[in-house]
């Protein structure tokens, strides 16, 4: 009984020394090819033309990839959010509208989400990084615009959004600053519905 127990002692030591390191080396491999198929998945369906002047490429790609197929920034900050006639949930043809992308103006009650695409000086949301990070992860607002009901943004998903990896939230920041400055256009979609 004894002599198993070293036996198996050795096989699982063995295991770790020579198997595990080869395991890790494979599974590194294939996050990098996962994330490089992220990154150009992301840059070919992102709906608007990017400014990559001074971006990193695959931040842009990898950020594109998180806001339009994952994190679906767009049906809260876009608004409307579909091109005219290309309304998925209509069972149209599916196209974002380009023109008022991630410009906010979507009411949800009283709030009404922000334009987070960039400012004249390129911040987006006319936040810098650090800021971006800090509301993301905390979810104060960084404006204050309703203190009177709460310092916190509502609705925005802040509270999923704020575990992601600082890579990940920097990469979706890389994307935000690429995309063009854009005003929300009207009527709001969703307060349409909701007065219906
Ligand atoms: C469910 C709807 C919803 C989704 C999805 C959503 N947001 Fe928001 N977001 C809002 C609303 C509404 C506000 C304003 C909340 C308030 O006024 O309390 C907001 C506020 C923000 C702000 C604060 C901007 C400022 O100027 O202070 C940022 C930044 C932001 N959103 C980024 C994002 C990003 C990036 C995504 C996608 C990864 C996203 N949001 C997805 C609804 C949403």
């Amino acid at each position: 009984m004894k002599r198993l127990s070293l036996m198996s002692n050795l096989l699982v030591l063995s295991l770790l020394i020579f198997v595990v390191p080869k395991l890790n080396a494979k599974d590194k491999h294939s996050n990098d090819d996962a994330e490089f198929s992220r990154i150009l998945t992301g840059l070919k369906i992102s709906p608007v033309r990017l400014n990559l002047k001074g971006k990193n490429l695959a931040l842009v790609g990898l950020g594109s990839y998180i806001v339009n197929a994952q994190g679906a920034c767009n049906d809260c900050h876009t608004n409307p959010p579909y091109a005219e006639g290309h309304d998925p949930f209509q069972g149209q043809p599916e196209k974002v509208n380009a023109d008022n992308f991630l410009a906010g103006g979507v009411m949800f009650g009283p709030f009404i989400s922000r334009n987070i695409t960039p400012d004249a000086d390129g911040l987006p949301a006319g936040l810098t990084f650090a800021q971006f990070r800090k509301t993301l992860r905390t979810g104060v607002d960084p404006d204050q615009l309703h203190p009177q009901i709460s310092p916190l943004l509502q609705v925005m998903p802040w509270p999923v959004y704020g575990k992601m990896k600082d890579h990940d939230l920097r990469a979706i920041y890389e994307y935000l600053r690429s995309i063009p400055h854009a005003e929300p256009g009207a009527p709001a979609p969703t307060a349409a519905r909701q007065a219906q």
